[in-house]
């Protein structure tokens, strides 16, 4: 069973009480997005593998360590993934960018796919799939399908805000797949709408409603 791991930095959690609140404006939505992403990925990347390696100071010959290369990947689910992926990518400026397009249809609630774009070495990637919500979990089990059924073996899910409901449904559907969160909320309202939550990403972050 994947692991599931609330991250509970103090800056994360004082971020996240701004983001949830609905008289924050696009702008400043965006912006925290961006942050928690930042400070989500700081915590995840924790145990990337290091190499030793020598640098020389002005002094003297120092042990160092540098990154040991590993291959990252990050994937937005569109639209509200996109949100968090330059948050991530100002401390992975060299991760790949893959695109998986899905929405819920609003009646049923079932996730439809409609665009897939993704670095053509995922199966050789550490990938991270990243969406504001996880709600019913659909969209996020529907993109983990569409990335494993192209050869992606290594995935990690980054939320910021997840219902029980959809932990759970992730839980079963990809056992293989630890999940990152910054809160872990109460239950889904009748509309499939996180609670407490923070409304509708997509729409607080394009601005769309
Ligand atoms: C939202 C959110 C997730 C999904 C979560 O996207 O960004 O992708 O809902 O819900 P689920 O866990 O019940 O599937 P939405 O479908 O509103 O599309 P958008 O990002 O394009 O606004
Ligand atoms: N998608 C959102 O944007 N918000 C929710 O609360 C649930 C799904």
């Amino acid at each position: 069973m994947g692991k599931v791991y609330v991250l509970d930095h103090p800056l994360i959690q004082h971020k996240l009480t701004y983001i949830r609140n609905k008289t924050t404006g696009t702008k400043e939505f965006r912006e925290l997005v961006d942050e928690v992403a930042a400070l989500m990925a700081y915590e995840i990347t924790r145990n990337l593998p290091l190499q030793e390696t020598t640098v020389e100071t002005p002094v003297a010959t120092a042990k160092a360590n540098v990154l040991a290369g590993k291959k990252l990947g990050i994937i937005p689910i569109l639209r509200a993934g996109l949100g968090m992926v330059d948050g991530i990518k100002q401390l992975i400026p060299n991760a790949k960018v893959g695109h998986v397009g899905l929405y819920r249809d609003p009646e049923t609630l079932q996730p439809v796919e409609y665009y897939v774009k993704l670095p053509s070495d995922i199966e050789e990637r550490e990938l991270l799939v990243v969406d504001p919500m996880l709600a019913t979990g659909g969209s996020a089990v529907e993109a983990i399908n569409s990335l494993k059924s192209r050869g992606a073996k290594n995935i990690r899910l980054v939320c910021i805000i997840a219902a029980p409901e959809g932990v759970e449904l992730v839980e079963k559907a990809h056992p293989d797949v630890d999940i990152y969160l910054a809160a872990l909320d109460d239950h889904l309202n009748d509309k499939g709408y996180i609670i407490p939550g923070l409304g509708d990403s997509g729409d607080r972050l394009f601005g769309t409603k």
